[in-house]
């Protein structure tokens, strides 16, 4: 979704690090970008739609040497449109004060229309049809001499969300940034200080970073940064270090970034599970969670809330949580649970799982199991990410920073922190020693199992081909493979455009089957675990209506794969960690579908990463 970078040095042009730092973030999804530079001789504005490298050759066009080496002060953005079209004019940044002041903004002002009305009837006149244009009027409004007052003073009068960067030329040197809602990161330099929505923007800079709470509004300068509350009380934020440096965000090789996190699965996967075996006691170790076995034992419902690839590990979860710890467990897609006055209290467990730890739904998710007085925890990626600080408990993915928009290793990882959740939670409840340590066995033997599917990438490949021209796919699964099958499809959907439905293996023949040709592929999960067989039937009745059927099959189980006409051989394992062996052969068979279809597979259209708006 939206994008911000500031830059901010004495000396050093800021152009070219803002638009890397774009860049960097291209990955979110966008339409349109721009950057504004504060120069000696005012603010300069340029802006393109559609990509950041139309906006990098405008800028070698219309900015010449001697200009770019003044302006060592700029904010850029790109934009994913919510109000107004994705056009020039309504691109970031937004000037106002006769072109001094320069604005861009993340989230949504909710009371656009009623601030815009009362601005206009002041004399401030709109060029384009966003919500950010009345922020940047605002503050030049409310401009007596103190920055960093009109700033304040101007978000007071705000409904809804926002990460904002402003500079004015008449307060040169200085940036003034705030959030609420929004993330907003400040990098600490040498002789620079650097802004981002997202860190991954920063790390090529400086690992040095202040993460801004919700509230807080900032002065920037090359030499640091000043922060306050909206009151004008100044407070501390601690400098952290960002465990990434900047070539974990880069393809390392790989095409695409989606391939890159597909591959590094072993190796994110042995991240997220070191040090959280216990195999004396057969349980996990899952400090972050800070709940003693006493409280574990009192849980009596889980909730586990998040919104699609998120949401799908939820589902995962369920079977986990129900059948390792007795646990009756309801995902919930995050804007739904929020809005329908959810039942949920102090008996009951909400766990949130994001991998940003910023998507809009998720957070007011957590805010409303908070404000009902649910014990709350957190599954997240993004270190320090808005979620996972207000949620105050949790357990981090350490799968490292996820670019491609299509999630794939944070997915992996969720379900095996969900199953390390439900590992300690069935320990501390009734599941049996001896059922401890074969999980916990399965558990550490996951980075390996995972592998084995990767060496199988030429075989999905070949299959990939045979089916890229497919219109319509279904995916089946069935028990814990369900969730599996809604994201194999998903994936398919987001990169290659191919219309794909994930469905109950059952519950096919209940309307969908009517759909069922000799063009319509069907992906069916056929581990050999508890239930195979009844799956094989619905095989069957794919075959029946000539639908080519593409087995996931377990390796050495030719009676399942006699059924299908075309099969991706996976390795043996227990049900428990069967979504995350078999969704790798999903996510390799999306990925080539999409390449050979020609589709831009890191950045698929109308997608974002991280979704900030409702
Ligand atoms: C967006 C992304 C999905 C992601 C979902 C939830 O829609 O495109 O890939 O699964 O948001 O994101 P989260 O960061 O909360 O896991």
């Amino acid at each position: 979704m939206c994008g911000i970078v500031g830059f901010s040095s004495l000396d050093r042009p800021a152009c070219v690090p803002l638009v890397n730092g774009l860049r960097r973030l291209e990955y979110r999804g966008y339409d349109s970008a721009g950057v504004a530079l504060e120069s000696p001789d005012g603010i300069k504005v340029f802006k393109k739609t559609g990509k950041v490298a139309e906006l990098d050759k405008l800028l070698k066009e219309r900015l010449g040497d001697e200009e770019n080496a003044k302006c060592t002060i700029g904010i850029a953005h790109t934009r994913w449109a919510t109000h107004g079209l994705p056009t020039e004019v309504n691109a970031h940044p937004h000037v106002a004060d006769g072109g001094r002041l320069a604005l861009v903004h993340n989230g949504i002002v909710e009371n656009y229309a009623a601030l815009r009305a009362q601005l206009e009837k002041k004399g401030c006149s709109f060029v384009s049809q966003t919500d950010t244009e009345v922020l940047a009027h605002l503050v030049a409004v409310f401009d007596r001499g103190d920055f960093l007052s009109a700033v304040s003073r101007a978000l007071k009068k705000v409904e809804g969300t926002y990460g904002i960067a402003v500079i004015s030329t008449r307060h040169p040197g200085e940036m003034v940034v705030a959030r609420k809602g929004s993330s907003l990161v400040i990098g600490i330099g040498e002789g620079s200080t650097v802004v981002a929505s997202d860190v991954s923007a920063i790390v090529a800079h400086t690992r040095q970073v202040i993460y801004l709470k919700d509230g807080d509004v900032a002065r920037v300068t090359p030499g640091g940064v000043d922060i306050y509350t909206l009151d004008n009380v100044p407070v501390s934020r601690e400098v952290q270090e960002v465990e990434w440096d900047a070539e974990s965000v880069e393809k390392g090789g790989y095409e695409h970034f989606m391939l890159k996190e597909i591959f590094e699965q072993p190796e994110t996967l042995r991240n997220t599970i070191r040090g959280r075996l216990d195999k004396v006691n057969c349980t996990a170790i899952l400090s972050g969670l800070n709940l003693p076995p006493r409280e574990l034992a009192s849980i009596r419902r889980a909730v586990i809330i998040g919104c699609g690839t998120s949401l799908h590990a939820g589902m995962a979860g369920k079977y986990l949580f129900e059948s390792l710890a007795d646990i009756p467990t309801s995902p919930e897609q995050a804007a739904e649970f929020r809005y329908c006055n959810p039942i949920i209290g102090p008996d009951d467990w909400a766990i949130a799982v994001s991998q940003s730890g910023e998507t809009a739904d998720t957070l007011a998710a957590v805010r409303e199991s908070i404000g009902k007085g649910a014990l709350v925890s957190a599954i997240c990626n993004v270190v320090g990410s808005t979620i996972a600080r207000e949620a105050g408990r949790g357990v981090y993915l350490h799968a490292g920073p996820e670019i491609s928009v299509a999630s794939t290793k944070a997915f992996t990882s969720q379900v095996t922190v969900l199953a390390m959740i439900a590992l300690k939670l069935g320990r501390a409840r009734r599941l049996s020693r001896e059922d401890g340590a074969s999980i916990c066995a399965e558990l550490a033997a996951l980075p390996d199992l995972v592998a084995k599917v990767l060496e199988r990438n030429g075989d999905i490949a070949k299959v990939a081909e045979k089916y890229s021209g497919a219109s319509d796919m279904f995916f089946l699964g069935r028990g814990i493979l369900y969730p599996t099958a809604l994201e194999g499809a998903l994936k398919m959907k987001e990169i290659s455009y191919v219309h794909a439905e994930g469905y109950q293996a059952a519950e096919l023949k209940h309307g969908p089957i009517a759909l069922l040709c000799e063009e319509t592929p069907v992906v069916a999960l056929l581990n050999d675990i508890p239930g195979k067989e009844k799956t094989v039937g619905n095989v069957q009745e794919c075959r029946a209506r000539k639908a080519p059927v593409v087995g996931i099959v377990t390796e050495g189980d030719e009676s399942a794969a006699a059924h299908c006409n075309d099969v991706v051989y996976v390795p043996r394992t227990s049900a428990v960690v069967a979504p995350i062996v078999t969704v790798v052969a999903l996510q390799l068979f999306a990925y080539h579908v999409a390449r050979l279809r020609g589709c831009e597979i890191d950045q698929p259209r109308n997608l974002a990463k991280s979704v900030t708006v409702e």
